[in-house]
């Protein structure tokens, strides 16, 4: 275990640890855009995979089936950033069985854990011995700028990231270890927040179908919803500039998240405050209607 500067910090020693310059990671597209850019920045080939609703937008073992070449590596997250869909403990457990027979080193990004409307998400701790579990107190704990995360490790890249660490970031701040602590006396206002998360999606979930965007991957955590909106346009960032520009309301395009199929689809975040996504919905249905 590895406490680090958020979970970015902890990509920055996960990869360096993990991968030399040349390997090749494969990452979901849509995904999380730091991962690709983290890993170009270390001269690690990244290797984008499609994924749609057929793998509830997730990278299983059966869509790695389906790459061409060899891996070093998988990234996966769950619930994912843009789509909040996730990973069943089945999943999780296929795909740790998919890396260890390849010797592919599995980093399950768990930043959304907590974050959830149904099952809990499954950790890749538990399931998978040679993964690392990147994690950090910015989503369930509301500590995004203090900059605390932690990564679990397998033994055998414990001694290369503790010699990362003292190199790069040394520690992370003292003050958000102390904050952090008292953070686990905070817990059923964090649930609060999730029940608020929770009201929030509803309230999206019943009116954007409305408004127009019906095309919804399951959000089965974290705070967004991902819309495929290819009836409405191929130009997404044109499409977020025109509505910021109309109604108000900002919305981040596809292209930040995938760079195949990106122009078609946007991401609603839905972490802001109840009264915001009721008025939201109501203008984004009268500029559709
Ligand atoms: C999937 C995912 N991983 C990691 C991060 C970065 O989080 P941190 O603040 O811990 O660096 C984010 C932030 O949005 C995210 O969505």
């Amino acid at each position: 275990m590895a406490v680090t500067t958020g979970s970015s910090g902890g990509f920055v020693l996960a990869f360096l640890a993990a991968f030399g310059a040349g390997a090749r990671v494969a990452v979901a597209a849509p995904g999380y855009p730091a991962y690709r850019n983290i890993l170009k920045a270390f001269d690690i080939e990244c290797v984008p995979v499609p994924v749609g609703p057929a793998s509830r937008w997730q990278l299983t073992a059966a869509v790695l089936d389906t790459v061409p070449g060899p891996l070093d590596g998988v990234v996966v997250a769950s619930p994912s950033n843009p789509t909040g869909s996730m990973l069943s403990p089945r999943e999780v457990a296929d795909l740790a069985v998919w890396c260890e027979t390849r010797r592919v080193r599995l980093i399950s990004d768990e930043i959304y854990h907590g974050i959830t409307y149904g099952a809990a998400a499954a950790s890749a701790a538990g399931l998978a011995p040679h993964a690392v579990v990147v994690n950090s107190f910015s989503k369930y704990y509301a500590m995004t700028g203090w900059r605390l995360g932690w990564l679990v490790l397998p033994p055998d890249l414990v001694r290369a990231v503790e010699c990362l660490q003292q190199n790069l970031f040394i520690s992370p701040p003292t003050l958000s270890q102390i904050a952090a602590a008292a953070v686990f006396d905070c817990i059923p206002e964090l649930d609060a927040r999730v029940a608020a998360y929770r009201t929030n999606r509803d309230i999206l979930l019943e009116e954007l179908p409305k408004a127009g965007f019906a095309r919804l991957a399951p959000s089965d955590g974290a705070f967004y919803l991902y819309a495929d909106v290819a009836d409405l346009t191929d130009d997404s960032p044109a499409f977020c500039r025109r509505m910021l520009a109309e109604t108000g309301v900002a919305v981040t395009p596809g292209t930040d998240f995938d760079p195949f199929g990106g122009g078609r689809t946007l991401r609603f975040s839905f972490a802001g405050a109840e009264a915001d996504m009721v008025e939201a919905a109501a203008r984004l249905r009268n500029w559709r209607s």
